[in-house]
């Protein structure tokens, strides 16, 4: 949520262009608005507007700016509205500085602030930030005092890039809970993630909570939360951390879903795992949010059948307020694509401080990510960096992983997981245009209903929340034997049904409750295999065949097709939805 850069150009040269790039691969972490804000000869000159970063694009086309040191940012709002007096960087007379996180306590410094004289022009907590640091500098603090200062005194969670009128080539920069990459080569700079600054950089490091980092060219210094001064190991910027663009597709979320086959075989080739892994565990808790806590869910339905492990999963949001009891021998699973979403790591964080033994594991796509860093161990998917908010092949290569685990004692299953990067490639290229037409009627609708059972009704909940959040239909996944006994209501001939049902153990169940939908609706739409199909006299589209265990990634695939074809013919931004970020790092 809120993505920041800062760079110091090499001799001089101008960072203008090289700030709007690094903004352009932080769009994802948010929207509202965007702003840049460059140092040049003693004096900070500031561009914001409202809205995508083409309009603040616009806006310096036609009032251009250049600078040797510059910060940006792209805006999800939290305090204060999506505004131009909202947007970052916030700027004093003397400081210019970006904020990603919230501060909890501004509202006593402001006070305080306000009184001193000082007047506010946003609604922000940011601005507090910056307006702390002028007014220790109007003290007689010099930059690093003031900065020090502000790092005691503000709680919350951020990351902060500031750069000061009076010091060229130099930017501060801070991290507690929101990520920070800092990068080494051609110029030196800052990101909230690797890829925003890997076009300008050869080597990263990521800042731990309560570092904070004095960057320049002639050499950047750390400090711990003491400020004692530390030594960062770097790693080298390579290809997994970097956004390799769109490529010849329209979205980046058409191109992440025609990736899976890829994304699912290098996670496979990745994850060898063992039975020994369990060895010891008696429970497994898993905690996640979104996408990936549907993911959990799919492998509850895994893991009680096969490993015969009791297995519970929680809205990482949830878990921690609700006095959860922690058992010794637990093994907790953490699902995050970004490694990042302070829900998910707030909770491990419970787990690790009940002084239990529990081994605390997580599944991330995104190396290094904090997540990746508090877990004890890590099972990366390779699903490559992912850029479309709404999460498709992440999702499937979770799944893939949680399924490595849950049949790692099942070499019948082990050979299925083998061939499903094949099967996924058959599906894609088959049911395109069977989605479209679907797409085509599903895009008058103003609801729909997603109906699944047992390990699918997670994939109806997951597909529901695909048409939700990027075309703005209302969408309700169901366990499709609870449909009885209420939102059974809402069918009429309007509603359209989607319905996952393919041939497996509960056909006959999941086959029922879809007459009892037909004898009520006209729109029921089945995805089954051949050998379903043949039972249903309503319109069906039919998958390949898979074995039941393995098909919530298959049938993941059409739903976040479909979701994708009936945002493009509504018009959406399929990328960038309304309201949302891709990494959300505020509770
Ligand atoms: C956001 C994203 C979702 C994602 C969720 C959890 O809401 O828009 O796509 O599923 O966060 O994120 P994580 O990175 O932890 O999987």
């Amino acid at each position: 949520m809120c993505g920041i850069i800062g760079i110091i150009g090499r001799d001089g040269q101008d960072i203008v262009s090289n700030i709007l790039q690094g903004l352009e691969k932080l769009e994802y972490r948010g929207y509202d608005s965007a702003g840049i804000a460059v140092w040049k000869n003693e004096s900070i000159h500031r561009v914001r507007a409202v809205g995508k970063l083409c309009n603040l694009q616009d806006k310096l086309k036609k009032t251009p700016i250049n600078g040797e040191m510059g910060i940006g940012h792209t805006r999800w709002a939290t305090h204060g509205k999506p505004t131009e007096e909202n947007a970052h960087p916030m700027m004093t007379k003397d400081i210019a500085l970006v904020h990603n996180g919230i501060i909890e306590n501004y509202e006593v410094f402001k006070n305080e602030l306000i009184r001193q004289g000082y007047q506010f022009t946003s609604q922000t907590d940011t601005e507090v930030a910056a307006f702390y640091l002028q007014a220790e500098l109007d003290k007689g603090a010099n930059p690093r005092e003031a900065f020090r200062k502000m790092l005691c005194d503000m709680r919350g969670t951020y990351a902060f890039v500031a750069m000061f009128r009076s010091l060229p080539g130099i930017l501060f920069c801070a991290k507690n809970k929101s990520p920070i990459a800092v990068g080494f080569g051609e110029n030196m700079c800052v990101g909230s993630d690797a890829s925003s600054i890997s076009s300008c950089c050869d080597e990263i490091t990521y800042l731990n909570d309560g570092e904070y980092a004095e960057i320049s060219k002639d050499g950047s210094v750390f400090f711990d939360k003491f400020f004692n001064e530390i030594q960062k190991d770097r790693i080298k910027v390579t290809s997994d951390l970097v956004n390799s663009g769109k490529g010849t597709y329209d979205h980046y979320m058409l191109k992440e879903i025609m990736e899976q086959p890829s994304a699912i075989r290098k996670t496979i080739q990745a994850n060898k795992i063992s039975k020994d892994f369990l060895g010891g565990v008696s429970r497994i808790l898993i905690l996640a949010c979104g996408t990936s806590y549907h993911a959990g869910l799919v492998a509850r339905y895994w893991y009680e059948k096969y490993l015969k492990i009791p297995t519970i999963v929680e809205i990482a949001s949830e878990y921690r307020y609700r006095c959860p009891v922690i058992e010794d021998n637990t093994l907790v699973l953490a699902i995050t694509q970004s490694g990042e979403t302070i829900d998910t790591l707030e909770a491990m964080e419970y787990v690790k401080k009940s002084n239990k033994t529990c081994k605390v594991a997580a599944i991330a796509n995104v190396k290094n990510s904090a997540i990746s860093r508090l877990a004890d161990f890590v099972f990366y998917t390779e699903a490559g960096v992912e850029i479309g908010v709404a999460s498709t092949k992440a999702f499937t290569a979770q799944l893939t992983v949680l399924a490595l685990l849950a049949f790692c004692d099942r070499p019948d299953l082990m050979a299925q997981i083998m061939s499903l990067p094949s099967v996924c490639d058959e599906t894609l290229e088959l049911l395109s245009a069977e989605i479209d037409a679907l797409a085509e009627e599903l895009q008058e609708a103003s609801s729909a209903i997603y109906l699944g059972r047992g390990n699918l009704y997670p994939i109806a909940l997951e597909g529901a929340l695909k048409l939700k959040e990027i075309s703005y239909i209302h969408a309700e996944g169901l366990a499709s034997g609870e449909m009885k006994h209420g939102p059974i209501a809402l069918i009429d001939d309007k509603m359209p049904v989607i319905c996952l049902c393919p041939s497996g153990k509960i056909f006959d169940k999941m086959f029922s409750n879809i007459q009892i939908a037909k004898a009520r609706g006209q729109s029921i739409v089945v995805f089954t295999d051949e050998a379903g199909a043949v039972q249903f006299d309503c319109r069906t589209i039919v998958l390949p065949e898979i074995h039941e265990e393995l098909a919530p990634i298959l049938y993941s695939i059409p739903l976040q097709l479909l979701a994708y074809k009936v945002t493009v013919l509504k018009g959406e931004d399929v990328d960038k939805p309304r309201n949302l970020a891709k990494s959300v790092t505020v509770e």
